[in-house]
């Protein structure tokens, strides 16, 4: 094979690993569930964030939860059994409802950008998302509704 066809070759190789690579991690489908909602807030299965996997259990990073009494739909990071983040997608920059990409909060009208605890990291929001207060009970997630953290 002569060098060029061998850096050719190879580069097409390495173009192809890298799309279907990229392909495969973004095949994991969002979840949308609407939750059991009660007078103070959501209650949310542990269990939701599970996702069926070929020799063991599998974690989504994070789940939106869309419930027709809510304005706004919540999105719920999990960053361990025992941590989570509870974000209104609302972006506060003008209303504009946000859209869930991995780690990051997208805001499809001006551009602004959220990480997974609701912090702004791209303007032109200048204030960071509402919060809601989690809490864990055994395997039930508890958003508390009645205030923002
Ligand atoms: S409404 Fe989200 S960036 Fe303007």
């Amino acid at each position: 094979m002569h060098r060029r066809d061998f850096i050719k070759n190879g580069c097409a190789a390495c173009l192809s690993f890298t799309v279907s690579s990229a392909l495969l991690s973004s095949c994991v489908a969002t979840k949308y569930i609407s939750g059991d909602l009660g007078k103070d807030g959501l209650t949310i299965s542990k269990d939701e964030f599970k996702v069926a996997q070929k020799g063991g259990t599998a974690y989504s990073s994070f789940i939106i939860i869309r419930n027709d009494a809510l304005q706004y739909p919540i999105c719920l990071y999990r960053f361990n059994d025992g941590e989570y983040s509870a974000l209104w997608m609302k972006c506060s920059h003008q209303g504009a409802e946000l859209q869930a990409s991995g780690d990051v909060l997208q805001c499809p009208a001006h551009g602004s950008e959220f990480n997974n605890k609701g912090v702004v990291t791209n303007g032109p929001a200048g204030t960071n998302l509402r919060t809601f207060p989690v809490t864990i009970n055994n395997n039930e997630i508890f958003i508390d509704l009645r205030k923002q953290s």
